[in-house]
């Protein structure tokens, strides 16, 4: 109630709020106070003999139970917001309500908090309870992409659990990862290459980097020409741009010749989503741990 567009509709619902609570006393007291003609008028029908239309105010207890809820009713609005913008005497809002929780779980779990911020990784590591609250947590806010017990799914999704990091296996770089999320760009190369080209250099991926024939082989030059720039002159990889290593046979798109030829005739773009403003610190640094148990 206390961001109402404007003070006219909190003066509205003051007004209609007021004007409704005079009536409601006004039709009360009519009831009860409005002298009783006593004189029937000989027109009016008489039932059974002496039963007839009358105006008689019900018990008196129902006075005093409407009387009470009155005035609860404006105690209540003296003291909780209800009326207009008011806030109420007491300043009670949901809002400060939420705060002052959280302050609270701040304070119970300040301790816990501060311990596992101050601990190092292979201490997190050695905590049971502590990894097995990370799992949970990954259960919840990461399977769903990268699968059940961060195996990777899809052909889309990376393993977080082989031996590649495309952007890195330090435990900064992984933070880095997780906190402000990742794009990777490999723009497509059909263009560039036409389709000798693309198979030129899928099957140069596949048989000749890395390998000591690799000079001798057709899609070397486009290879130093196109990809070395990101993916390295070994194909080793970058990890700063995300460009994943291309002679340790994992693939996250699939390594099969079609699967790289389609990676590389229409590119990639994978997304990691940013996560600092919906996990804390403490569930960031166990979720590292975790990762690199
Ligand atoms: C919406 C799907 C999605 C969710 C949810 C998600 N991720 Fe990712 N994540 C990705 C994708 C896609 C990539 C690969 C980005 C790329 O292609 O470079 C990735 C990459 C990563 C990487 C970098 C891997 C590497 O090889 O360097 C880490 C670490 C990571 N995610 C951790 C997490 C954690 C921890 C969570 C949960 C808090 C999470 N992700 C939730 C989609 C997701
Ligand atoms: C601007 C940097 C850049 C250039 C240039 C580049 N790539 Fe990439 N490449 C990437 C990135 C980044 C990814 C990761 C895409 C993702 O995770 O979604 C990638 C992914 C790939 C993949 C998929 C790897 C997997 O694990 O499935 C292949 C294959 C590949 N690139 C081959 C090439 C080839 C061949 C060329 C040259 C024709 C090339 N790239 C040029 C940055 C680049």
């Amino acid at each position: 109630m206390a961001d109402m567009p404007n003070d006219f509709w909190s003066g509205w619902i003051v007004l209609l709020t007021a004007v409704s609570f005079i009536g409601l006393i006004w039709l009360v007291l009519s009831v009860y106070f409005t002298p009783q003609s006593e004189t029937q008028a000989s027109d009016e029908p008489v039932w059974d003999g002496d039963i007839r239309e009358g105006n008689t105010a019900p018990p008196l207890w129902w006075f005093w139970l409407i009387l009470a809820t009155m005035v609860f009713s404006v105690s209540y609005l003296m003291l909780y917001p209800g009326l207009g913008s008011f806030s109420g005497a007491l300043r009670w809002s949901m809002g400060h309500e939420l705060q002052q929780n959280k302050r609270d779980y701040a304070t119970k779990f300040s301790t816990i908090s501060e311990d596992i911020i101050a601990s190092s990784l292979a201490d997190l590591q050695a905590r049971p309870e502590v990894m097995k609250t990370a799992g949970n947590l990954f259960n919840q806010n990461c399977a769903a992409c990268h699968g059940y017990e961060a195996q990777g799914q899809a052909s889309l999704f990376p393993s977080l659990r082989d031996d590649e990091w495309q952007w890195g296996d330090a435990p900064e770089q992984i933070e880095t990862s997780i906190r402000h999320g990742r794009k990777a760009v490999m723009m497509s190369w059909q263009t560039a290459l036409k389709d000798e080209g693309v198979e030129n250099v899928s099957d140069y991926i596949l048989n000749g980097l890395g390998t000591s024939d690799s000079a001798s082989h057709a899609g070397q030059a486009q290879y130093n020409l196109f990809c070395m720039a990101c993916h390295g002159e070994k194909g080793e990889g970058n990890p700063l741009i995300g460009a994943p290593n291309l002679i340790n046979d994992i693939w996250l798109y699939g390594g099969s010749m079609a699967a790289i030829s389609e990676s590389i005739a229409h590119g990639r773009q994978g997304e990691m989503p940013a996560y600092d403003t919906r996990l804390d610190d403490v569930q960031i640094k166990i979720l590292i741990a975790w990762l690199k148990k």
